[in-house]
């Protein structure tokens, strides 16, 4: 459907043609004249088909611009999401000059509090931090208009639960309130619907619960094989840009130094990174100067990095939801891409759960050996000897080029060279974790744990663990600063040409 018949304004049209932004998706489609007619919607669609600007375009509609106040504020699980929406939301709203502001802990909270003087119409935020500037009275809901909480399944998980009413509380009972994700529960919806009144359940039909663009698949492997057997595949497929998520922040850690060690070009993400670490990361990911990003969950939701070609579970998901939201930092806004799920053998019921719930069956991969991981080497040597041989300047090798072909058999030299070129396997050692414990049916038993493993703690999370993470501002959900130009800066994203989802309904 055409955006310009979904009662936006001319401003809001152009930024929408601006962004490149062709068509609306069905869950903006179906949302957006709901959300600006001002009723309560639960919008549940599938990962990376713009349920931001789906609330996000209606909001800044309804912004009366001679209201001072606080009138939209969006509630994020973690801080990089948190900055991305509000990056998203400033972009969609800067021809009218629409304040949206960010706070989440970790971040200087005396700037935070200056923004907030400056009046935002809309604030994008993580409880932790948004309850601190409550608490503070530099923050003031009473004027809330639109309440969205953004992955909302996650946010009225236990882990959030009591944080996310304490905030609620804090704005009109007269509002609109607007969950989006993913993923929706039952028995978390029955929570969301609580704080709504008379809500539109929107749930875009599709037959599974992720998206056909990601190909999926899994590999049966023992723990201990896992890493030759990734840096394997690594050597076959030569993915681009990679994301591989880990159980805890010590695998993290562990994987991304043995793969740098490898020769990647691979970084760890995880909460107990400086912010400033964290900040550099996700930048240097961004423009390509990592093209492996080891993460824990805490990249699992909501992140929308254009261009990853490759999600690895490096550690099965403990929650099948969970794995919706990891494979869904690929295959976004229409783009294809690849999920790879690796399952130890007594991990394999967490497999099945997780096809009963997404409803698509994962094919196997046999891991390459070490001989095919070679030739993937030697055949992505071959590419990089071209890009050289294009890029050298020969006359000024020429003299040592034929001393050395006078001395040496061609072949034994270009053998050398490969030699070079090719990866060194440093025998790389990752501490075994342990793995999940066997669980029977039904996937409501360990929901709760999530959000240990979730924010890259050891996987049985608690709640004393969150609510410590709130008192000293998010400790565990570091934030990045991304730039407004995100998408025109990123190399791998495909220029500024229109995108069109291709979205099958059915
Ligand atoms: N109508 C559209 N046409 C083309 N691209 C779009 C459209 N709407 C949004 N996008 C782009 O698609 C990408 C994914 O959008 P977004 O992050 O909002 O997805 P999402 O549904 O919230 O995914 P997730 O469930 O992972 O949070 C973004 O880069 C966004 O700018
Ligand atoms: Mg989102």
């Amino acid at each position: 459907m055409k955006f310009s018949e979904l009662g936006l304004s001319d401003h809001l049209l152009t930024a929408i043609n601006n962004s490149g932004f062709e068509e609306a998706t069905p869950i903006q489609a179906e949302t957006i004249p709901m959300v600006l007619k001002g009723e309560d919607v639960i919008g549940q669609a599938q990962t990376g088909t713009g349920k931001t600007a789906a609330f996000g375009l209606p909001i800044l509609q309804k912004i009366d611009f001679d209201n001072p106040n606080v009138q939209a504020l969006i509630i994020s699980p973690t801080r990089e999401l948190a900055i991305q929406t509000q990056e998203e939301i400033y972009r969609l709203g800067k021809d009218e000059k629409a304040k949206v502001q960010v706070v989440y802990g970790g971040a200087d909270i005396r700037r935070q509090i200056n923004a907030l003087k400056g009046h935002p119409q809309i604030v994008v935020g993580t409880p932790g931090r948004i309850l601190d500037h409550i608490r503070r009275h530099t923050l003031k809901l009473e004027h809330v208009k639109t309440l969205v909480l953004d992955e909302a399944d996650e946010m009225l998980n236990m882990g959030f639960l009591d944080d996310i009413e304490d905030i609620i509380k804090q704005t009109p009972k007269e509002r609109q309130t607007l969950l989006f994700s993913a993923t929706m529960p039952a028995q978390i919806k029955r929570v969301g619907v609580q704080f709504m009144r008379d809500p539109h359940q929107v749930t875009i039909k599709a037959k599974e619960l992720t998206t056909d663009l990601i190909d999926q698949y899994y590999v049966r492997v023992k723990e201990y094989e896992k890493f030759d057997t990734m840096t394997r595949f690594f050597d076959v497929q030569d993915p681009e840009v990679t994301i591989v998520f880990c159980r805890t922040k010590r695998r993290v850690d562990e994987v991304s130094k043995g793969l740098q060690a490898r020769g990647y070009k691979a970084a760890g993400l995880h909460g107990d990174l400086t912010q400033a670490r964290r900040t550099q990361i996700m930048q240097e990911f961004k423009a390509a100067k990592i093209d492996i990003l080891v993460a824990t969950d805490v990249a699992a939701r909501g992140i929308d990095i254009s261009g990853v070609t490759h999600v690895y579970n490096y550690d099965i998901p403990q929650d099948p939801d969970g794995y919706v939201h990891r494979v869904g930092r690929t295959g976004r806004a229409g783009k294809h891409g690849v999920s790879i799920t690796f399952a130890t053998p007594n991990e394999m019921d967490y497999l099945r759960e997780i096809e009963k719930l997404t409803k698509v069956r994962m094919l196997p991969l046999k891991p390459p050996t070490i001989q095919e991981a070679f030739v993937g080497q030697l055949n992505s040597a071959e590419s990089d000897i071209a890009d050289l041989i294009k890029k050298t300047n020969t006359d000024k090798y020429e003299k040592m080029a034929d001393k050395l072909l006078d001395e040496y058999e061609a072949t034994d030299l270009v053998a050398a060279l490969l030699n070079d070129v090719t990866r060194d396997n440093v025998k790389v050692k990752i501490t075994p974790e342990r793995p999940l414990p066997h669980h029977g049916h039904g996937h409501g038993g360990h929901r709760n744990d999530r959000r240990g493993g979730g924010h890259g703690g050891h996987y049985k999370g608690s709640k004393s663990h969150r609510n410590g993470d709130r008192n000293n501002g998010s400790r565990n959900r570091g934030h990045y600063e991304g730039s407004n130009d995100r998408k025109h800066s990123d190399r791998r994203s495909s220029s500024n040409k229109k995108r069109r989802f291709t979205i099958k309904n059915s």
